[in-house]
């Protein structure tokens, strides 16, 4: 009978949430994970990693940490960081409601990005979708004051709804919507999902908020 080759161990690329809670006593410390104080961002369904990838080689004085509910899309993702040997930037394995919710310190992310989240179009399974008011809290509570979250999507009907969620949240301010930019190659796009939505000629509805100072 043959047998599947055991997965390549991507680490520190990858990690999965079990990693965390086995070898860093389960919190993500940012200068323990990345070897030092740079500021973080998150992208939160980082799918096979374009944004991570473009943003850690274009900021190397940044630290970027997707999360990927799927190891392995997540995988292919570090997979993409360690053929760039990509050092500021990593992949964990899981939900992100779970590191979100007990894992990461109060004040201690400078950025969060959501791209293109799943949309859950039918009404039973909308309860699935990641934006909701607990997420909303959840990132007030890790952004830095005066740090951002930024959320894009084809789906205007979910755009409405994150609008909504983040204009209500008094922690905080609308910014203006941020411009349409040509890309320069074929992989000069904001992530995959961007790509794929632009060459089908959809419309794409972009936010950016940011945490209010208190
Ligand atoms: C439509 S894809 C978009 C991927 C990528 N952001 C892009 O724009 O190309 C949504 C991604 O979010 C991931 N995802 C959904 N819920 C998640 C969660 N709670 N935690 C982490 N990842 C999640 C899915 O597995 C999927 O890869």
């Amino acid at each position: 009978m043959q047998t599947k080759p055991p997965p390549i161990n991507l680490k520190p690329f990858f990690l999965a949430l079990d990693d965390i809670v086995e070898e860093y006593d389960g919190k993500l410390d940012w200068p323990t994970l990345f070897g030092n104080d740079n500021p973080v961002e998150i992208d939160v369904g980082c799918g096979r990693g374009l944004f991570l990838v473009n943003a850690s080689e274009v900021h190397p004085e940044r630290n970027f940490l997707g999360i990927e509910v799927d190891f392995r899309e997540g995988r292919r993702g570090a997979a993409r960081l360690k053929r760039r040997d990509l050092k500021n930037a990593c992949v964990l394995g899981g939900d992100a409601n779970i590191p979100f919710s007990k894992m990461i310190a109060p004040h201690s992310v400078n950025a969060i990005h959501v791209y293109f989240p799943d949309p859950w179009w039918k009404k039973k399974h909308r309860k699935r979708r990641v934006f909701n008011n607990t997420f909303v809290d959840l990132c007030s509570n890790l952004l830095v004051p005066g740090g951002y979250l930024h959320s894009w999507t084809d789906v205007e009907e979910y755009f409405g709804v994150i609008s909504s969620l983040m204009e209500h949240h008094t922690d905080f301010e609308t910014l203006p919507t941020p411009e349409e930019r040509d890309a320069e190659h074929d992989m000069d796009y904001q992530t995959s999902y961007e790509r794929k939505k632009r060459k089908l000629g959809l419309p794409i509805h972009r936010g950016r908020w940011v945490r209010k100072v208190e």
